[in-house]
């Protein structure tokens, strides 16, 4: 079985790629210029088709197992569980506004910057919290057959843009992401 862990945080890091991707966008549209907004649905499609429905699920059983071993980390588990209902519902709510304005309706451009912000910052802090504390916690407490079962218990769904198997409809999206990361390698902060 591969490693769960390094496959929780390379999920985190795929994650993290396509928010910072998002936040040029927005940033582009706060200079006044015309972000992609296909990309940007792309981009929320993505993540509330599979963050959404197969990498927080996941963590919740997880996160089930982690509180029978060590109760005293519950409340940050219900805080954790509690911001993954949140971004799903800020997710839909961003899907619906960029897909209006791809298709050309009347929602205004500016509805999507504030709230877009804040569903990156939400996240990241999200994904911080679990590396830090949830990921190595993790580590020491759960065995292999916990993660079978947690395996077990969730549907099992390829990941769509990341896998080899991912299709046609994130092309667009997977060619930005390659050309994001050459650019990354060329010039290293
Ligand atoms: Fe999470
Ligand atoms: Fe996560």
């Amino acid at each position: 079985m591969s490693d769960p862990i390094a496959l929780w945080h390379a999920e985190h890091v795929n994650f993290a790629s396509l928010l910072d991707i998002l936040e040029k966008q927005l940033d582009l549209f706060h200079r006044g210029k015309p972000p992609d907004y296909g990309m940007m649905l792309d981009i929320m499609f993505y993540m509330t088709h599979y963050p959404d429905v197969l990498h927080h699920p996941k963590e919740e059983s997880a996160f089930a197992r982690l509180k029978e071993r060590e109760p005293r980390s519950g409340t940050i588990l219900d805080r954790l569980t509690g911001q993954h209902a949140r971004l799903k519902q800020c997710g839909d709510a961003l899907v619906i506004a960029l897909d209006d304005i791809v298709n050309g309706s009347i929602t205004r451009r500016e509805h999507v910057e504030a709230p877009g912000r804040a569903y990156i910052a939400e996240f990241r802090s999200h994904m911080e919290t679990e590396e830090t504390q949830i990921l190595p916690l993790a580590q020491k407490l759960l065995r292999d057959e916990d993660w079978e079962s947690i395996e077990a218990a969730i549907r099992d769904v390829d990941d769509p843009l990341f896998s080899d198997t991912g299709g046609e409809r994130y092309a667009a999206l997977r060619r930005q992401i390659a050309r994001e990361s050459r650019t990354a390698k060329a010039s290293p902060r």
